[in-house]
Parts: C-alpha cells; structure tokens; sequence
C-alpha cells in the first residue's frame, strides 16, 4: 500500500484540537470549581456570623477563653508595636466577630491563628460573642506603633476623600456593618492588610473597597496608614499610660514590646485623667 507522507500528518492534525481544548478545559473548570469552593466557605463563614452576631456575650466565660489568646495579643490585646500580631482591644464586636468566622472557615487565610479557632477553644457561636464581647470592651493602646510618612497632610486628605464613607471621620468603622474600626492601629498591620486586600491576598476582604483602593502605591500608602495610625481613639478607648489587664494580675504582661516607655509622647502633657481612662485632648 502507498502511504502518501502527508496522511500521518493530517490524522495527527485532527487530534490536535482535542488536546487544546482538554487543556483549555482543565483551568477552565478547575477555576470554577475554586470560585464555587470559595463561594461555599464564604457562605459558611457568613452562616456562622449570623449565629454568633444577637448573642448577648458572657464576659467571664470570654475572659477564660481569651487566656489562649494571649500569648499572641498579649494581656490586654495591645498585639506588638511592629504590627506582627493586631491590636484587638477595643476592636468593633461585630468585627471580632466577622473575623473570627472567617479565620475559623478558611475565609480569611491566616495560618497562625487557624488552630485558635478550631472547635476545642470556639466550639460554638456563643464561644465566639463571648470572646468577641470581651476583647471590644478592653481600653486600647497608648502606644500603638507609627509610620514615617514625609507627608502627613496629604495622608489626611487621601482618607477623607477615600476611606471616610466605609470607615468614619475618625477611623472608627461601623458596628452594623462590620467595617474594622482602624483608629489607634499598628501601622505595619495597617499597611500589610492594607496591602493584601490590594493584591486579594486576604480573600474575605470588601470587594468595593478592592476597587477603590487599586489607584494607591508606596508613599501613598505610607501617608495615609501613618496618619490612620495617629489618629487618637476616643477618651472612652483609651488606656492609660500604665493601664495593666486586672482580669490576668500573674500574667507577664511586657513579654513583647507592646508597651515601650522610651516612646515620644509630647501630647502626653495635654492628657488629663477620667478615673481609668486618658481624656483625649482631641475629644473637647
Ligand atoms: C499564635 C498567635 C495567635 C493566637 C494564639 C491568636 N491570634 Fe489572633 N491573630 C494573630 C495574627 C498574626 C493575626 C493577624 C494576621 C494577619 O496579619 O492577617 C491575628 C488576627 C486576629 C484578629 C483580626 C484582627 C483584625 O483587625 O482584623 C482577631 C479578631 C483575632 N486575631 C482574635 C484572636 C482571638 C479571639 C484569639 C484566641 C481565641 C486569637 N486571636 C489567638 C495571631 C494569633
Ligand atoms: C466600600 C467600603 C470601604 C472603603 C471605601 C474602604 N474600606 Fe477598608 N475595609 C472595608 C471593610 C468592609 C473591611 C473589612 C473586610 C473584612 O470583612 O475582612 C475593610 C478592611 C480594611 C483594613 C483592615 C483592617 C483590619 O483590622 O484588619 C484596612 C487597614 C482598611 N480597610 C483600610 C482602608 C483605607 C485606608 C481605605 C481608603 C484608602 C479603605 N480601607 C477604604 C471597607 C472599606
């Protein structure tokens, strides 16, 4: 039989569509699927907050299970000035909250707390309003760690004409809407979340707020996290100077640097003192 050299060749070219498309399939469909396996956590994590969100909190049982928290938001919540571990005092319930859901499902990634939220310390949604009721009612931080923005002016202006509608004037986010009270914040925390809804690193983060802040790079971020970070939190927020956690008297409360007393505090003469709390000048 006469083979002709091109019969090969055209019985090859038939096959070669169907390898294109199986290869085109496959990212098709396993994307689908990741945006559905997405979807599913986000609902769950959305299920779960809507359990634990009218729960009157128990303090007490809160105080107990925030001793697992402490070793990496400290006795009272300040986290550390660097910005590896968040401040948590005074945080928005319903963020906590939010929060807490979204680690626990997977909606938010972040490896280091996963074990923390696991059902043998949060086993259930009252677990998560008692812990959550706990943490907001803890006075913040003083000493909360800055930037270095060149342009503190110009950060001002970047957060009222961008952030103030989801936000607040002053940083102090929204209860109802679960938006994080910002106010008072390290600013490395700030500026890594910050980043990372940017990029979609933090996958439950507020699709609005991913478009809005695409525009931002370097000194923009700089100037507006370092102005976000000295805004004062309210006289009612704020610890004193040397405010210690009574809840934990035996706790080593300056294992990390959250309270550093070399820090410049030139306001810190304007201060006047509301039984436990700092007045803030800013409030009068
Ligand atoms: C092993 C250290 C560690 C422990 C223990 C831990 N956390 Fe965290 N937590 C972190 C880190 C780190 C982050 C910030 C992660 C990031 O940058 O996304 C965080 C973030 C959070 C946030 C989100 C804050 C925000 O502003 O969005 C909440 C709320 C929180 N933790 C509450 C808790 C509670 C409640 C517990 C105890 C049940 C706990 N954490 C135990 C390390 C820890
Ligand atoms: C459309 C509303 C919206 C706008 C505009 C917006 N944000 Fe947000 N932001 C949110 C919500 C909602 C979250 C919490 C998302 C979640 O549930 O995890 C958030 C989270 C954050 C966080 C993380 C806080 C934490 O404790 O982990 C930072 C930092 C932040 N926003 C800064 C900004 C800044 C700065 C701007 C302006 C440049 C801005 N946002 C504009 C809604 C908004």
């Amino acid at each position: 039989m006469v083979r002709f050299p091109g019969s090969q060749m055209q019985h090859q070219s038939k096959k070669m569509p169907i390898k294109i498309v199986v290869l085109l399939i496959i990212p098709f469909f396993s994307t689908l699927a990741y945006a559905q396996m997405h979807d599913a956590i986000a609902r769950r994590a959305k299920f779960e907050y809507k359990a634990a969100i009218h729960l009157k909190p128990d303090l007490e049982h809160g105080r107990q299970i925030y001793q697992t928290c402490m070793v990496c938001h400290g006795a009272e919540g300040w986290g550390s000035r660097n910005g590896m571990y968040p401040q948590i005092a005074g945080q928005l319930k319903s963020v906590i909250i939010k929060q807490l859901d979204d680690i626990q499902t997977g909606n938010r990634g972040n490896p280091m707390m996963v074990p923390f939220t696991q059902p043998d310390i949060l086993p259930n949604a009252q677990a998560i309003a008692d812990v959550a009721g706990y943490i907001s009612q803890l006075p913040m931080t003083p000493f909360n760690g800055k930037g270095h923005s060149m342009d503190l002016k110009r950060g001002e202006q970047l957060y009222k004409d961008n952030c103030v509608d989801c936000h607040g004037k002053r940083g102090e986010g929204s209860e109802k809407d679960h938006i994080p009270l910002i106010q008072g914040q390290h600013y490395n925390y700030l500026y890594r979340q910050f980043r990372w809804i940017q990029i979609g690193r933090r996958r439950n983060a507020d699709d609005d707020m991913i478009k809005q802040i695409q525009k931002f790079h370097g000194s923009d971020i700089d100037d507006i996290m370092d102005y976000v970070s000295r805004i004062k939190p309210p006289a009612a927020k704020l610890a004193r100077p040397d405010w210690i956690n009574p809840d934990f008297p035996y706790y080593v409360h300056d294992i990390m640097p959250a309270r550093q007393v070399d820090v410049e505090l030139p306001e810190e003469r304007n201060y006047k003192m509301n039984g436990n709390r700092v007045q803030n000048p800013d409030d009068e």
